[in-house]
């Protein structure tokens, strides 16, 4: 597989604080990765500069063996990067019709973004029940797909995913993922996800990153890593976790 996405070295701060130090990743196209690691451990930090959302202190990005550092999110949206935030993030008073069209604006082809979006209702059947409501009337988990079509409609072919399953009941979290693993098989999209806890996530992704306080402390293959203690030793920085975690990974 060719590499889409590599990031090397990359330092961000927010002010004086440096939230991420020194992180790398090696992103294939075609490829599913999941960071995962604690609350403030950097996840949400790392997507946000490879989205151009913020600017590393350090360090390169490329995407398409082409350095993105310092390229506005817009601009990286239009060369098939996008984001979707954590917080499910839907403009409660529109439709969701109208949440849809609002991304296409980057496509700037208003006849390819009624084609894409007829395309995107076909794997999403419950938002095309929902068409004409507004977003704010949606379930959580609803809410959760019209945020991933709405990244959708600007065309991406990585797609950066924020803890989709976040408050979500493991039903509809499995939902998600099996729609998420569909974008792959049907698109060949390519997905970087962060996800706080081990949940059902390694069932999904192919290569895990295992992020705290800021580092890398761990990547290995989700198969690799359901073994073994060394995914609890890197999450929680110690073994004495090691039974609640795989509690988590198994149930
Ligand atoms: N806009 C900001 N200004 C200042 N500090 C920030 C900002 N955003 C995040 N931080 C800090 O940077 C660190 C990493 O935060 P980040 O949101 O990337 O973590 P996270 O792994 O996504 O956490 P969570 O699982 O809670 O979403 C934390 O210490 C956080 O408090
Ligand atoms: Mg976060």
């Amino acid at each position: 597989m060719t590499e889409m996405l590599k990031v090397s070295d990359v330092s961000v701060a927010y002010g004086r604080m440096t939230a991420v130090r020194n992180v790398s990743l090696s992103i294939d196209n075609g490829s599913i990765s999941v960071i995962v690691g604690p609350n403030g451990a950097g996840k949400s930090t790392i997507l946000r500069a490879i989205a151009g959302g913020i600017k590393p202190s350090k360090g390169h990005i490329e995407f398409d063996g082409q350095t993105i550092v310092g390229r506005r999110p817009e601009d990286l949206a239009a060369s098939g990067i996008s984001l979707v935030p954590e917080g499910r993030h839907v403009f409660p008073t529109l439709t969701v019709r109208e949440n849809l069209l609002v991304a296409s604006h980057v496509v700037r082809d208003r006849a390819g973004s009624l084609n894409d979006m007829e395309r995107l209702l076909q794997l999403f059947p419950r938002l095309r029940e929902r068409f004409s409501q507004t977003a704010g009337k949606l379930s959580g988990g609803e809410q959760q797909m019209l945020v991933i079509a709405r990244a959708l409609m600007t065309r991406p072919r990585l797609l950066l995913v924020d803890e989709p399953s976040l408050g979500l009941a493991p039903k509809i979290v499995d939902e998600v993922y099996e729609l998420l693993l569909e974008l792959r098989r049907e698109r060949g999209l390519t997905l970087l996800i962060n996800e706080q806890t081990s949940k059902r996530v390694l069932k999904f992704a192919e290569t895990v990153y295992v992020l705290r306080d800021g580092s890398i402390r761990l990547k290995g293959s989700a198969q690799q890593l359901r073994l073994g203690t060394a995914l609890s030793d890197a999450y929680f920085g110690s073994v004495s976790h090691h039974e609640a975690w795989t509690e988590e990974v198994d149930s």
